[in-house]
């Protein structure tokens, strides 16, 4: 049952023609395949069985060439239907029945919306559960699909490509449509949709000058929210054409939004299926978060028309070739409209709490996994958000211009192929020069590099000195690790904050102030020279590289590097590190019982924030904000949850009350222009409402009834849900008990009819640390809004109390792993991919003390003695090791 990459053999068969007939009715879906197939000359001589992957199809009939087959010809068994070929070419039909109605696992063809719609998930491997098929992206096939359906309830008939031909079915309650693809692509990229939605259609024009006419469907109480996801499109096809060169290629490009999905989205060739998570946006129902989401998602799955549909993956195990690369392009789009500091902030944020946790857990594995027992597990942050760091180390080492060459050189060797991260560094190698050799070890070791640094200033020959360390820790698949290609991006600052002339020893002169060095020794030193005093370095700016870096900042430096590095992700990194020096030592005085003693200097540090005119509100926000507990986890060795949880609180407080008459100030001032400013979706407005938001929920810290009365106020007559739902977030979590359970009850009276919001409302509730919210989780678990069938509303819920609410979570106990074991138990019966996913935060017990991991790993034990999907054992049993 484990996959391996080295087993890897190309495809015996081909398949270059796929005609499939779809007969959607009530009970039961009936699907017609007519395979043309043909040897693959590269596979060698004679003709081997023919084995074509399915799973949950009832088979009713089988023909080659036309003919019959009697049940002696072929074998069935769950997973494949075996067929002994005579010639090298011939044309096979299958008839399967299936049951999209019964389909609760959301993989394959499915019910979304209580029976109102069909729609199609196959990526990875879902559409063996639709009919007979080389289930593999290295098969690539044009197909052609018609749908029949019944005309009152399916209206609209979609599939991917250009629409051939409509018309009435045989059945005259019936109609039908067909669909032909020009391009030929794996299974994993087909779709198929039956609903009755309405639309939104616009068009864009290429850079060539041809029309592509683009329709988002929703349904009907949707279709409002769907021009924020019409406006990213647009400019991410302008993006790409831009920065990329890349074209769209159909005359056709459709979006369609399900409230049922496993996942954010999925790039299904001229027909996107979406979450409506990721589509819908609207001021009054979504948050600047969600607006963000959905033009990140929407980029990047239409980035995935070339980095993943017109040069697509070999196996499974090269995910990140188009995974990381498409991640890469979406950030950078994302980058380009809106703010890059605080893209690149977010994105950091999201790999150092996440993506180093997975790296450290029993689940690390490299970017290019090596095996798997089910695919679906490795949808990681490691092969999307750390493959995207790897694809960024490539543009910083070889530079945005050639980095471009390599991009354009890959498209146009390897379009229309199915190819391997190696062939993508080949062609980034061979379009720089550059040897990348020992750079692709990023892909094949897993684990965080550690990178030390230490500065060394020899005064009497200006020299100054960095010595670089680097070291992997083990993981399961590799013990010891190669020294990795580490671009440090760096800047050395004077005392008045300008940054020096870097000349490094053994060049003729001076090359700019800020440069990119590569580290690739284990071991290594660099020299600068003609530094006439100790600099401060700016190190890894931009977060250059996946690693953990360790320099022994003072206090002192770190404020200077606050006010002065040009590095705007350096800059607020500064004050990130500042705070969690100080959190870190009430961590500490938590711990061992001594009073609290907060370090004035970060108070200082942070009233000259809030006074310094000109630094940007985005700026403010993040430097004001203290790091997340997940971080707080991640950087301990053994994680006290209490005391950290604890700890952040008190510092909450006393900060609030050191800065109130600033806080105060700032809040009125930004409220007032919030309340005056139409709503807007841009980085202007998103940061306002971020600054705003962050100060009231330090003021909220505070006893002041003004406060409150503010709060009350914007919770009340804010014309968006960011103002709306930070309101309720500060009121939750206050002393409040009136207001808070006033608030709850008038919010979700407004938005009873808004799922999606309701989503925010339980995800607020499931966050409270206040004692009680688990019983009030498994309450919230029968109300109306839930609903365990629907992915979306089991992360809220669930997803929310397990990795936003680590106090509660993590209860000593242990009630908190018992809770999410029965969820996923009782999920995985229903949809093992959503089960998995839930599961991550008890795979990650080696962060906690013994007690807490032996209750954790007590829970997983009980999960291995129940019957499991294959995506929740793998997980289970890794983790138990
Ligand atoms: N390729 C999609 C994306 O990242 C992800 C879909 C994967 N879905 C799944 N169920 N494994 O854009
Ligand atoms: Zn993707």
């Amino acid at each position: 049952i484990i996959v391996r990459l080295e087993d890897y053999r190309v495809a015996d068969y081909l398949i270059d023609k796929t005609d499939l007939s779809f007969y959607l009715r009530e009970q039961e879906t009936w699907v017609q395949a007519k395979l043309h197939i043909r040897r693959n000359p590269e596979a060698g001589e004679g003709l081997p069985e023919l084995a074509l992957n399915g799973e949950q199809l009832d088979l009713l009939e089988v023909k080659l060439n036309g003919q019959l087959l009697p049940p002696a010809h072929y074998q069935v068994d769950e997973q494949f239907l075996r067929v002994q070929p005579q010639q090298e070419g011939f044309v096979l039909e299958t008839k399967v029945r299936i049951y999209p109605h019964k389909n609760t696992a959301l993989e394959g063809l499915y019910q979304s919306a209580a029976g109102s719609m069909y729609c199609t998930q196959c990526e990875a491997e879902g559409f063996r559960k639709i009919t007979y098929y080389l289930d593999r992206p290295d098969v690539m096939s044009r197909f052609s699909v018609r749908i029949t359906a019944d005309k009152a309830r399916y209206p609209l008939l979609l599939s991917n490509g250009n629409l051939i031909e409509s018309g009435n079915g045989e059945n005259n309650s019936e109609h039908f449509a067909l669909w032909h693809d020009p391009f030929p692509k794996p299974c994993y990229l087909f779709a198929l949709v039956a609903a009755n939605l309405s639309c939104a259609e616009d068009q864009f024009i290429t850079q060539s000058g041809r029309k592509v006419t683009l329709r988002i469907y929703a349904e009907p109480s949707y279709i409002e929210q769907v021009g924020h996801a019409m406006t990213s499109l647009k400019k991410a096809m302008r993006w790409d054409e831009e920065v990329y060169g890349r074209e769209y290629d159909l005359d056709l490009f459709m979006i369609v939004a399900v409230d049922d999905f496993n996942m954010g989205a999925m790039e299904n060739k001229g027909l996107n299926i979406f979450n409506t998570s990721c589509l819908l946006a609207h001021p009054q129902t979504a948050t600047d978060a969600a607006f963000q989401r959905v033009e990140a998602v929407v980029a990047h799955e239409y980035f995935h028309n070339w980095s993943g549909n017109r040069v697509t993956c070999r196996d499974w195990f090269q995910l990140s070739l188009k995974e990381g690369f498409t991640v890469f392009r979406d950030a950078a789009f994302s980058a380009d409209m809106n703010s890059p500091t605080v893209k690149r902030i977010d994105d950091v944020r999201l790999l150092r709490t996440q993506q180093f946790a997975e790296d450290a857990g029993p689940l690390a594995h490299p970017v290019r996994p090596s095996s798997y027992m089910e695919i679906s597990n490795f949808y990681t942050l490691t092969v999307y958000e750390k493959g995207a760091e790897v694809v960024r180390m490539l543009h910083s080492l070889l530079g945005a211009e050639t980095f471009r060459q390599g991009s354009d050189l890959y498209f146009a060797r390897h379009d229309g192929q199915a190819v391997t991260c190696d062939d993508f560094v080949q062609a980034m190698q061979d379009a720089s020069g550059q040897d990348l050799t020992q750079f692709k070890r990023w892909y094949s070791q897993a684990g965080t590099p550690q990178l030390a640094v230490r500065g060394e200033y020899l005064a009497e020959e200006k020299r100054y000195l960095l010595h670089f360390t680097q070291s992997c820790p083990p993981t399961a698949e590799l013990a010891d690790k190669q020294p990795f290609v580490i671009p440090v991006k760096l800047a050395l600052l004077e005392q008045q904050g300008d940054e020096l002339p870097l000349h490094l020893t053994g060049e003729r002169e001076a090359q700019g102030t800020c440069r990119v060095i590569p580290i690739t020794k284990a071991v290594q030193s660099v020299c600068f020279e003609n530094i006439s005093s100790e600099p401060v370095p700016s190190l890894l700016r931009g977060f250059s590289a996946p690693v953990k870096l360790d320099f022994a900042y003072s206090r002192e430096q770190l404020c200077f590097l606050m006010q002065h590095d040009a590095d705007g992700f350096n800059r607020v990194e500064a004050a990130q590190q500042l705070s969690l020096q100080v959190l870190q030592d009430l961590i500490t005085q938590r711990q061992n019982g001594s009073p609290w003693q907060l370090d004035p200097l970060l108070i200082k540090a942070l009233q000259r924030v809030l006074t310094d005119n000109r630094l940007e509100a985005a700026m403010v926000a993040e430097m004001l904000s203290l790091p997340s507990e997940a971080w707080l986890v991640e950087r301990a060795e053994i994680a006290n949850i209490e005391a950290i949880h604890h700890a952040r609180e008190y510092a909450r407080r006393h900060l609030a009350d050191a800065l109130h008459p600033l806080l105060r100030a700032r809040y009125q001032q930004l409220r007032e222009t919030s309340r005056n400013t139409p709503f807007a979706a841009s980085a202007e407005h998103f940061a306002r409402r971020a600054l705003q938001n962050t100060a009231l929920g330090y003021l909220m810290q505070t006893d002041d009834d003004q406060v409150l009365a503010a709060c009350l106020e914007q919770f009340a007559q804010s014309d968006n849900l960011t103002e709306r739902l930070a309101a309720l977030v500060a009121l939750v979590n206050s002393t409040h008990i009136q207001e808070r359970e006033q608030a709850l009850a008038s919010f979700a009276t407004q938005y009873q009819a808004y799922p999606l919001v309701m989503d925010g409302w339980l995800a607020v509730q499931a966050s409270s640390p206040l004692y009680g919210t688990l019983e009030k989780v498994r309450e919230l678990m029968r109300h109306a809004a839930f609903n365990l069938n629907n992915p979306n509303r089991a992360r809220a819920l669930i997803g929310s109390f397990c990795n936003q609410n680590l106090l509660q979570f993590h209860q000593a106990d242990g009630s908190g792993y018992r809770f999410l074991a029965d969820c996923v138990l009782q999920l995985d019966r229903l949809n093992p991919q959503t089960a998995a996913r839930l599961l991550t935060p008890l795979t990650r017990f080696r962060k906690y003390d013994e007690k807490h991991q032996a209750l954790m790993q007590s829970e997983l034990a009980r999960l291995q003695q129940a019957h499991l999907s294959k995506d929740v054992f793998e997980l289970v049993s890794k983790s138990l090791g």
